[in-house]
């Protein structure tokens, strides 16, 4: 039975929500503060969080923070007030699967609900196929032949290795290889966020603490790093944890021991400890925001995820890939690219990298309703000024070369040209030049073009 976790300051919508959610086969706890929610959380993670964007004066934004932290994280649905826009796009930026506005429909609610439990039972699914480590690591360029004789190479050991790389180059991908490919895979794989979390409940999620040890701490837990066995844990955004907090993970790994937080016993783990990262640690050391003890105890192997636009020979297989995977998804075994998209893909330089090429082929096979997806099923940002920019004819820069000079003649190229075109009616060239009849007629006098003589 799914388990939902509803979280409102509103005691009639929790009452009403947990009837309604009841009724329809779930298993639902509720919350009605920030601090419950976490502690519901704590005490299991749920398959789905439905949580108010405002708690009184706390908010939802922390409820789907703390959710989307956890290891194993449950959907979130948030629920906004009518005309606030901008607390949905913050929502869904930090990971929320989708906002219902209120007075919200209870169909389109309940819709909601089984959409998002039924992309979780895909995920819990896809969490399993990795698991079993079977063809998810794409690539066959060099460079990422190299990161993959390193993975094979550390994996037998239980050396600590920093993963760094852009965003979205797949670092999360790498540590899963490096757990599975380990003597450990058959162990538990734990990514924290070190970047989601407060410096205290990040403390006592990784070392655990005792009973009484803060309000709220009713009994004793077991942190991440004891909890995860013989298995790996995954430190991710290491760059962002708290300068306290990075003394004591030095002594950690110094140890081998955590001291849970109100404890003054410290206890032996196995895990063993991967760190990921998208900032560059020196940087970060020279600023003085990471200790440079510890990036020296954690930068002995690393390996280095090069972005996409230094590895397009992976492009095409990598499409082809996230493309195979929707199709199966969505039922549709006849998607493909059309050559002129996958040209276009492989001139693209992609800044979010592999991540950003994966919601590209996500949104093409949705949106299409034709199996051959050509190039305007790609988002205009990638079809457009990027690649022209970068791939377009090389342009001249002649000595003496002034910019304004050579646009001001553009201008009035093209002013003549429409003129021309149109026969001399103005609301007509404005037109062809895609401005308003107020802009065309400014810039025809700006060039002294009197329009009555044309
Ligand atoms: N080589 C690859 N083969 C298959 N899928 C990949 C590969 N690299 C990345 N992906 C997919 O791309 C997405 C982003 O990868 P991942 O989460 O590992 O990136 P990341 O470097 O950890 O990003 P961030 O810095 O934003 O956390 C994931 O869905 C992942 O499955
Ligand atoms: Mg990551």
């Amino acid at each position: 039975m799914p388990d939902i976790l509803v979280v409102d300051d509103e005691p009639s919508i929790l009452e009403f929500l947990e009837v309604l959610l009841s009724k329809h086969g779930h298993r639902v706890r509720t919350a009605a503060t920030l601090g419950l929610a976490t502690d519901a959380l704590a005490a299991a993670v749920p398959d789905l969080v439905i949580t108010d964007f405002r708690l009184g004066k706390q908010s939802g934004i922390d409820v789907v923070k703390a959710a989307r932290a956890l290891p194993m994280p449950p959907e979130v649905i948030v629920v906004t007030a009518y005309g606030t826009p901008a607390s949905a796009v913050e929502a869904m930026r930090q990971g929320a699967y989708d906002y219902v506005t209120k007075p919200f429909d209870n169909e389109e609610l309940m819709l909601l609900v089984e959409r998002a439990l039924e992309k979780r039972g895909l995920r819990a699914e896809n969490r399993r196929l990795r698991a079993r480590g079977s063809g998810v690591f794409v690539g066959q360029s060099p460079a990422m032949q190299q990161v993959w004789s390193l993975v094979q190479k550390v994996a037998p050991t239980r050396a600590t290795v920093l993963i760094a790389g852009e965003s979205g180059t797949g670092k999360e991908v790498v540590a899963r290889a490096i757990h599975f490919e380990s003597p450990r895979a058959s162990q538990p794989f734990v990514p924290v966020n070190c970047g989601a979390l407060a410096e205290g409940v990040l403390e006592s999620e990784l070392f655990g603490h005792v009973k009484g040890a803060f309000t709220g701490a009713t009994t004793d837990r077991q942190g991440i790093l004891a909890a995860a066995g013989e298995g790996t844990v995954l430190l991710d955004e290491v760059g962002e944890l708290p300068l306290g907090t990075q003394v004591k993970l030095l002594r950690v790994l110094q140890e081998r021991k955590v001291k849970p937080v109100g404890s003054s016993r410290e206890v032996p783990f196995e895990a063993r400890i991967l760190a990921a990262t998208n900032r560059k640690l020196e940087d970060e050391v020279r600023s003085g925001r990471f200790r440079e003890d510890l990036l020296f105890r954690l930068n002995v192997i690393v390996i280095d995820v090069p972005p996409l636009r230094r590895r397009r020979e992976d492009i095409p297989q990598l499409a082809q890939f996230f493309l195979e995977r929707v199709a199966n998804e969505l039922g549709r075994p006849g998607l493909h690219l059309t050559p002129e998209a996958m040209a276009v893909l492989q001139d693209y330089g992609f800044p979010g990298n592999v991540r950003q090429m994966q919601n590209v082929m996500e949104r093409a096979a949705t949106l299409s309703d034709t199996d051959a997806l050509g190039v305007e099923a790609l988002p205009p940002l990638v079809r457009g000024a990027a690649g022209d920019l970068e791939a377009g004819p090389e342009v001249a820069l002649p000595q003496g070369f002034s910019l304004e000079l050579h646009l001001d003649t553009l201008e009035r190229r093209y002013l003549h040209e429409a003129l021309r075109r149109a026969g001399g009616a103005k609301t007509k060239a404005a037109e062809l030049l895609g401005l308003s009849f107020r802009s065309f007629r400014y810039r025809l006098a700006k060039h002294g073009m009197p329009p009555d003589d044309l």
